[in-house]
This record gives C-alpha cells, sequence and structure tokens, in this order.
C-alpha cells in the first residue's frame, strides 16, 4: 500500500469552501482538488447523470492515488454517495473510503435548533432527493424539516454576482419563501457548497433569530474526528502540505475563479474522466 492524499470532488468550484476549511483545521496532509468545471452544474441534473460523473471522479481520484476521497458537493453527496459506497467500493476496493457532506451537517443541526423546525436551503438536485431530511429524520425524528430550492445561487456566485443589487432579489425571494413555510424555523442549514459567498447577503435577509448554518466547519472537524477513529486510514494519507487542483474545463478559467473562492493563486491541470 502506497500512502496519498485525500482527494476532495466537485462539481465545480464550490467544493474549494470545503477544502479550504479542511485545510485550516488540517494543514498537515497533501490534497488533490477535482472540479468537474466542463459538466458543471450538476444541481440540476437527474440522478442518473450524477451518479455517472460522480463514480467515474472517484475512480480517477483512486487511480491518482487517493485513499480516501471527499464529495465535497452536496449534489453528489445526496444522488451518489449511498451507491458508491454500497455498490462501488466493495468492488472497486474496499479498503478505501468515499465520504459525504450531509452527514456532518445533519449530524450538527439537533445541538443548534431550539424550536426544532430546520430550514435547508440547497440546489434544486439536493431538495428534491430529500436526502438531508431523511439523514436528519434518522438522528433527530422530533425535527421538522422544511427545503427551499434556490436554482439562481449557484450562477450567481459562478457569474461573480454574489454582492451585486440582482443577488439581493433572489437571495431574498427565497428566504422569504422559507420562512412563510414554516415561520417556527430557527435554523437554516446553507446545503450547497457556494452559497457561503452569499453568507453576507444572506445573513442580511435571514429574519435575525434565525441561525445560519455554512458546513465546511463541520465537515472539516468531523472528517478530523473519522481519522481519529480510524487510524488505519490516517496511516494511508501522505502529510506533505501540499495541494494540486484539476479540472476537466480549461485551467486559465478555472485558475481566475478558483482564486475567487479562496482568496490566493492556484495553478490548475486539467484532467479528462472516462466512463
Ligand atoms: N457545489 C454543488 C453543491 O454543493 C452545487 C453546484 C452544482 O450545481 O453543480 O450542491
Amino acid at each position: 500500500m502506497v500512502p496519498g492524499p485525500i482527494g476532495v470532488f466537485d462539481s465545480g468550484y464550490g467544493g474549494l469552501t470545503i477544502l479550504r476549511q479542511i485545510r485550516e483545521l488540517m494543514p498537515q496532509y497533501d490534497y488533490l482538488y477535482l472540479g468537474d468545471n466542463a459538466r458543471a452544474p450538476y444541481g440540476i441534473r437527474s440522478f442518473d447523470v450524477v451518479y455517472e460523473f460522480t463514480i467515474q471522479a472517484v475512480r480517477k481520484l483512486f487511480q491518482m492515488g487517493c485513499h480516501l476521497v471527499i464529495l465535497g458537493c452536496n449534489t453528489a453527496s445526496a444522488k451518489a454517495l449511498r451507491t458508491i459506497q454500497q455498490k462501488d467500493l466493495p468492488q472497486l476496493d474496499p479498503q478505501r473510503r468515499v465520504l459525504g457532506v450531509i452527514r456532518p451537517t445533519a449530524e450538527c443541526v439537533g445541538q443548534i435548533t431550539q424550536t426544532r423546525h430546520v430550514g435547508i436551503m440547497a440546489t434544486p438536485g439536493t431538495i428534491r432527493s430529500h436526502t438531508y431530511r431523511m439523514e436528519i429524520a434518522k438522528l433527530y425524528p422530533d425535527i421538522k424539516v422544511t427545503g427551499e430550492a434556490c436554482p439562481m445561487w449557484v450562477p450567481l456566485v459562478e457569474n461573480h454576482e454574489a454582492d451585486s443589487p440582482g443577488a439581493d432579489y433572489f437571495v431574498q425571494k427565497h428566504i422569504e419563501n422559507l420562512m412563510y413555510r414554516d415561520p417556527k424555523i430557527d435554523s437554516v442549514i446553507l446545503g450547497c457548497t457556494h452559497y457561503p459567498l452569499l453568507l453576507d447577503k444572506i445573513r442580511q435577509f435571514m429574519p435575525s433569530q434565525v441561525t445560519v448554518i455554512p458546513q465546511g466547519d463541520y465537515v472539516a472537524h468531523s472528517l478530523q474526528d473519522y481519522l481519529r477513529r480510524h487510524p488505519e486510514m490516517e496511516a494511508r494519507l501522505t502529510r506533505g502540505a501540499s495541494v494540486s487542483y484539476y479540472t476537466t474545463e480549461h485551467p486559465v478559467t478555472f485558475n481566475e475563479n478558483a482564486s475567487f473562492f479562496l482568496k490566493s493563486a492556484v495553478q490548475a491541470q486539467r484532467i479528462v474522466l472516462e466512463s
């Protein structure tokens, strides 16, 4: 067994917000980021297509030496993770692991909500999958979950419109929809890795009694806890404090946009995913 980096996968740029928080907590490991920018966004795609794209990326990250892959994308976690864990991993390599971002986020919410009424804001695909609702119900059956699909929020972020007056309209509209449907909500999960870039606007329009929950910090701590509980996996990770970026689109475009998400310059390489 040759140790390797931790793989972080996303449909595009959103997973960079997860990678940033994981690296803040555990800078010692090597990381390999893969963004499927050529085929993003995933949020509007069917179950079958998201699964197909995600398993291709996981296979590639395994080939590149990763023993542990984090799906830093809610849509891929919602639509592909379970099948990959149950069907693909036993055949591909039972020693390797693929983890998602939904379970760690669902775990935290029980300690935060007082009213036991929780909102989820996410892509249409994540909301339609009901994965958050199911994960929260397993852990906290007393919590009522209301989901709001926000199809315009990812395009706003990707087109650098997150601070524009146009963003005000769409952010306010979806918050009002959610709170109208359940006025008792006191905690709202941002169930999309792009949404931390809209955080200031979301806080501006969210009623003051509502706690907004960006997920990156919970995902990072959950991974740290996982590695403490699984020393056999920790032993398979290299510790060179490096990060390499790969994209299925043109690297120049990726570099420009990724620096907006990470607030630092990156040098990506192009990669092709095969079926
Ligand atoms: N980053 C993805 C997520 O967390 C959203 C972007 C997309 O639709 O591809 O769901």
